[in-house]
């Protein structure tokens, strides 16, 4: 029999039975009463999740698409954009404004660390800029970025658009858009909400959508907020095609977090990702990300000298985890394992058994001191 193969990549993550079925239901018309209900009731409770008055925009697509729309909706050529990057999904920005004809200034930090704010501050009153982007947790690197701290500092710049780029932290990581002053923020359905992928929301509040009249109209057809507006006010109109069974998912997955609650879900994922971290380096692994900065959704693991990537991931998946390989300069050197979403302590347990059935192929014989180190994590911040 073949050990089961658990989804511990950064996305897509793991899907739970509950939100397959909804994947399964037999498809209806998207003017069905039943699924217009459904659909209003996905787009309120949504904006509930992230604390957010304005709009919410659920279309089918990835991330990537949800990054293009961000920049589409609020600026054309010739404006300034600063993008803050701490890795390669931030960098990722300056490609898709580029071909906009949109003027790109970059602050970048150096993998593992993030741009200090006064850097970020001392950028913005050097030229007029419109917007902002700020990854929240950059996949490549494990970084969360400070983005309370940049959206309060932001209210010195009032006219600026803050742009944020929440696909592996939304329903993860601790986000609220009116809080701390963001203005349009997105995520993909696959990471932390734990619904397969297909699916981009994204929030957008009073200004963003000010500074979208004020464009005019736009070369972007299916990317226009001005288009799909009128949907998301009124699911039983049309513009194109809703994702009708990922919209069911999607719903299923809201009522697991408000099941759950959303700040118990925030505490579970801070709990899991500082556990399964704790064990990683008990294991001698390194942690990219300085330790200030860590995600909860995400680790990036470098590895002890001596174990090559692309074996350990083999010897690592046949023992019943799949991870994915680090990018960049990090490639061959570096493994990224989710924990973001719908998962439980039984996966984390798991991941760690294997890492250190794997290592032992490795003739690193660690057996049982991550599993006693996760162990001991789990119990003792559970009961605190
Ligand atoms: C932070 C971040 N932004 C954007 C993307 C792009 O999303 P997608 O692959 O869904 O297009 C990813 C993908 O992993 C990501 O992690």
């Amino acid at each position: 029999m073949k050990t089961k193969k658990l989804l511990m990549i950064p996305g897509p993550t793991p899907v739970s039975r509950s939100i397959q079925d909804e994947m399964g239901r037999e498809t209806i018309a998207f003017s069905d009463e039943n699924f217009i209900n459904d659909f209003n009731y996905c787009l309120t409770e949504l904006n509930k999740i992230v604390k957010s008055d304005g709009e919410v925009f659920v279309i089918s697509g990835s991330g990537t698409l949800a990054m293009e729309m961000s920049l589409s909706n609020v600026l054309k050529k010739g404006d300034n954009l600063l993008v803050v990057s701490h890795g390669f999904f931030g960098d990722r920005f300056i490609e898709i404004a580029k071909n906009k004809g949109i003027n790109v200034d970059v602050l970048s930090s150096e993998w593992g660390k993030t741009v200090p704010i006064e850097n970020i501050r001392e950028t913005l009153k050097k030229k007029d800029y419109k917007a902002i982007t700020v990854t929240h947790v950059d996949t490549s690197t494990g970084v969360k970025a400070e983005l309370k701290e940049i959206g309060n500092m932001l209210k010195e710049f009032p006219e600026i658009i803050y742009i944020v780029d929440g696909v592996c932290a939304t329903a993860g990581e601790a986000e609220y858009m009116n809080d701390m002053n963001i203005d349009i923020l997105f995520t993909a359905s696959q990471k932390a909400f734990g619904v397969a992928p297909g699916l981009l929301i994204l929030w957008a509040n009073e200004k963003a959508m000010l500074a979208r009249e004020k464009l005019g109209s736009i070369s972007e057809y299916f990317l226009d907020f001005k288009n799909w507006l009128p949907i998301m006010h009124d699911p039983s109109k049309y513009f194109a095609t809703p994702s009708v069974n990922l919209i069911w998912a999607l719903n299923e997955s809201i009522r697991l977090i408000n099941e759950e609650g959303i700040e118990n879900r925030f505490y579970r994922h801070e709990l899991f990702g500082k556990a399964i971290q704790k064990a990683l380096e008990g294991l001698g692994f390194d942690i990219l990300a300085e330790e200030k900065h860590r995600a909860n959704t995400l680790s990036n693991v470098i590895y002890p000298d001596g174990v090559n990537d692309e074996l350990f991931r083999k010897i690592l998946a046949k023992e019943g985890v799949q991870v994915a390989a680090g990018l960049g300069a990090y490639k061959g050197k570096m493994f990224r394992i989710g924990h973001m979403g719908n998962i439980d302590k039984h996966y984390l347990i798991s991941s760690i058994a294997s890492i250190e059935r794997t290592l032992y192929e490795f003739n690193i014989d660690r057996l049982s001191i991550g599993l006693n180190i996760i162990q001991r994590e789990l119990i003792n911040k559970s009961k605190g």
